[in-house]
């Protein structure tokens, strides 16, 4: 159970037990209520706290989003389904090349939320998966500074926050509007989900930091939502998206020739969406 939480079964022992011949010393930690599990871990390592760790929260009052927005979950549990799934993945990781990297783990979860594309979940780059053009999964990845002095390429701490709908919500005050897990798994519950995700994640974040976004390139192609479609970009410019580049840029064919678009630069989105 949650501390000071809900009657909710979390599984916390089996996902530690799964994830530890994998990460040693990694713990899987379930609060009641936090501000923001991002927050939170990013909170414990600037306090040295870099241990690997999973923090599922029941509730966020803080929750956030990218480009600084808020992440609203959908209405708390009253039955054992906690319609939102709102955790942090936290671990040191020492990756060459660090781009890719939110495009890895969405290649992981939606390989895992939807193993035989049945459901249509496909990957919006840079971070969001989609289920026909609505919402289903965000993705909020923060770094902590490394420590000074260590080997090279240096170790940091790495915050892999995830938010997934697993029950039904509402669209006020939403970008886009949202998609849940349950519309084709009924019976979809967020500690079950949680406990099929949490070990390929991990072993899929391991994978990029030791061989960077080159494996995952097909996969995401396989489920590139944008690929084929013409795209307006945020900064104004327009085209058409040849897909994801093997250190996962986005490429986008412009009237000024072929565009390499980084995450951090712009967002984007297929024409005629409202942003
Ligand atoms: C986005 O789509 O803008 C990213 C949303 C990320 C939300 C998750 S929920 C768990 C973790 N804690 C946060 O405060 N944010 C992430």
């Amino acid at each position: 159970m949650a501390a000071g939480g809900s009657a909710l079964r979390w599984h916390e022992e089996r996902i530690a037990a799964a994830v530890a011949p994998l990460l040693p010393g990694f713990a899987a930690e379930v609060v009641a209520e936090v501000d923001s599990t991002n927050t939170e871990l990013m909170r414990r390592a600037r306090a040295g706290r870099t241990e690997p760790v999973l923090l599922v929260a029941e509730r966020q009052t803080a929750g956030r989003g990218r480009l600084g927005r808020p992440w609203q979950s959908a209405q708390q549990p009253d039955d054992d389904v906690a319609p939102s799934l709102t955790f942090s993945l936290g671990l040191p990781l020492a990756p060459a090349d660090w781009s890719g990297l939110s495009l890895a783990v969405g290649v992981s979860l939606a390989e895992n939320l939807d193993p035989t594309g049945a459901a249509r979940v496909g990957l919006k780059w840079p971070n969001d998966l989609w289920v026909d053009e609505r919402k289903l999964v965000g993705i909020l990845i923060e770094t902590a500074l490394p420590h000074a002095g260590g080997a090279a390429p240096a170790p940091r701490y790495v915050v892999i926050g995830i938010g997934v709908n697993i029950g039904a919500r509402e669209a006020e005050g939403m970008r886009t509007p949202p998609a849940w897990m349950r519309q084709w798994r009924p019976d979809a519950t967020s500690p079950a989900v949680l406990a099929e995700l949490i070990p390929p994640l991990v072993r899929d974040v391991l994978a990029f930091g030791a061989r960077g976004f080159a494996p995952f390139a097909e996969r995401f192609a396989a489920r590139d939502v944008l690929r084929g479609r013409e795209v307006v970009l945020s900064d104004g410019r327009a085209g058409l998206c040849e897909g994801v580049s093997w250190t996962g840029e986005l490429q986008v064919r412009t009237a000024e020739g072929l565009q390499a678009i980084v995450s951090d630069e712009v967002s984007v989105r297929p024409r005629g969406m409202a942003l």
